[in-house]
């Protein structure tokens, strides 16, 4: 378990050093992310649509991110593991606290929770519970705002997502993931936090930046988020291998 998360983010940030995270859901990709240096490995929610197929993370339960967060735990040794809480399992501050309890039992250095929730964080953070805010586009409402959409683009929502993103601070988040926000308004908000913010589609200008590891490696073709750019193809080496082994087997 790492110590002091919030301590050595708050300095690297003081140092300028921009911090890469990526998701895992496995023990060999948590393993091989480890060993690679990268920063964080976070187990996402988003397990619901790059592992378990299904449209959205909405559905995703408390069980199963359990269950990923312990495979993933075992391949790790040096990286922080952080896990988000998912939809409805944070709706009061106790049940927050129940389901953050059990995903530091099963291994959690840290906790994300989306949205404008500083009383949550703060019963969180006040447990000594290391706690990740996520702001912007927020999947788990996905199904209430129709869809996928930037954020931060009137002025009305752009004043408050830094009073959020502010009010998160306050309440103890170690940092801030920004989701589709506006890149003016993403460098605003990283200015004017201690704690670094971690963007994804929102930005170079943030403090870290945070990809789903198989949009990264480009492993689901049939899917791909418009803000990422895939630095493999994995999917075509894949077949490539799955092919050879049946043409093999089929014509010994
Ligand atoms: O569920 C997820 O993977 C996330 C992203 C920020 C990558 O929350």
């Amino acid at each position: 378990m790492i110590k002091n998360l919030k301590e050595s983010l708050f300095s690297s940030k003081k140092k300028g050093i921009h911090q890469a995270w990526l998701t895992a859901y496995d023990y060999p990709s948590a393993r091989l992310l480890d060993e690679t240096g990268i920063d964080l490995i976070l187990v996402g929610d988003s397990l619901g649509m790059v592992v378990l197929g299904q449209k959205d993370t909405v559905e995703v339960t408390l069980g199963e991110m359990i269950h990923h967060l312990k495979a993933v735990r075992r391949g790790v040794s040096r990286a922080p593991v952080a896990v988000d809480l998912p939809s409805h399992t944070y709706d009061t501050p106790d049940q927050a606290l129940e389901s953050a309890r059990m995903l530091v039992e099963a291994g959690a250095d840290a906790v994300k929770l989306e949205g404008p929730l500083p009383e949550i964080v703060n019963h969180l953070a006040s447990s000594e519970i290391e706690v990740i805010g996520h702001l912007g586009m927020l999947p788990q409402h996905v199904r209430e705002e129709g869809g996928y959409h930037r954020k931060g683009k009137t002025d009305s929502e752009a004043m408050a997502l830094m009073e959020a993103a502010l009010s998160l601070q306050a309440a103890g988040c170690c940092a801030l993931v920004l989701e589709l926000v506006e890149a003016t308004l993403s460098e605003q908000i990283s200015k004017n936090l201690d704690i670094p913010t971690i963007g994804i589609g929102s930005g170079t200008v943030c403090d870290g930046q945070i990809l789903v590891t198989t949009d990264l490696l480009g492993l689901q073709p049939w899917f791909r988020p418009s803000f990422v750019k895939p630095k493999a193809d994995l999917a075509t080496p894949f077949r490539a291998a799955v092919e050879a082994f049946i043409k093999e087997t089929r014509t010994p």
